[in-house]
């Protein structure tokens, strides 16, 4: 089952904010407990292993999983400030967005930087969201494909067909639609995506492409979901602004079921 979707908080909200919106968001899916999508938030790191616990503690049937918003690219050592991908996990985390645009423009994370983080979340046994996607003058030029395919075969060029296949999900985000209220249409995206799982394909396999989950993000409210969803190669998506009011969250959550 490809669908995901998942929330990015971003650095927002204090840590008793969160907890309540993480209950909102739990409670919400105990509701549905038959949705068939999975669904993730990522808080902010100093929050992570409070909220994995508090959620161990839930019995609902519909599980609510909990994502970091990156990670070290090295192991142990002396990395000031850094957490590794190794400590998510003993902290209970399965999940690690790498590459978010945030990170790339705002933190000097370069394509190789995005590659060793990738490589040493995957090799730590977490599962990536690996973020791409152009900026608005990429896509004025017409070069958004060869752009998109530069970040992802850089990222997942230590990984095996098996790793990515365990590993790896595609999280589709054209910068220009980040926080920006801007939407790429069902279609832009659903090229991209179309364009991405063929990539996928080369990378791997076809069968392992067929199965790999590649959401879009940028602007994704409850009002255009739906339509973003129902494109084939659409299967969830990343949700920024979005996901910090579980109402809204809980309503894209729903549309990708319905999808
Ligand atoms: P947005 O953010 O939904 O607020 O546009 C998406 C993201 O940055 O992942």
């Amino acid at each position: 089952m490809r669908k995901i979707v998942a929330g990015n908080w971003k650095s927002q909200k204090l840590m008793d904010e969160g907890l309540e919106l993480m209950r909102a968001i739990a409670e919400g899916l105990a509701n549905h407990p038959d949705g068939d999508t999975t669904v993730l938030i990522s808080p902010p790191a100093p929050y992570l292993a409070l909220y994995a616990n508090e959620l161990r503690k839930t019995t609902s049937s519909r599980k609510l999983n909990l994502s970091a918003q990156q990670c070290a690219a090295q192991g142990f050592g002396a990395f000031t400030g850094e957490f590794t991908a190794e400590m998510l996990k003993s902290a209970g985390i399965q999940h690690v967005l790498i590459g978010h645009s945030e990170r790339r423009d705002g933190f000097g994370e370069s394509n190789e930087v995005v590659q060793k983080k990738v490589t040493r979340a995957v090799s730590a046994g977490l599962k990536v969201i690996l973020c791409c996607g152009e900026h608005l003058d990429r896509r004025q030029a017409g070069e958004e494909e060869a752009w998109v395919e530069g970040q992802i075969q850089s990222a997942l060029s230590d990984l095996s067909p098996e790793q990515i296949q365990n590993h790896v999900v595609i999280a589709y985000e054209p910068v220009w639609a980040i926080g920006t209220g801007e939407t790429a249409t069902a279609q832009q995206a659903q090229q991209m995506h179309a364009f991405i799982r063929r990539l996928i394909s080369n990378i791997t396999t076809p069968e392992i492409a067929k199965h790999m989950p590649i959401l879009y993000g940028g602007s994704c409210k409850p009002s255009n979901a739906q339509e973003l969803f129902a494109e084939p190669d659409v299967d969830g998506g990343l949700i920024g602004g979005a996901s910090l009011v579980a109402e809204d969250f809980l309503a894209i959550v729903a549309a990708s079921d319905q999808a």
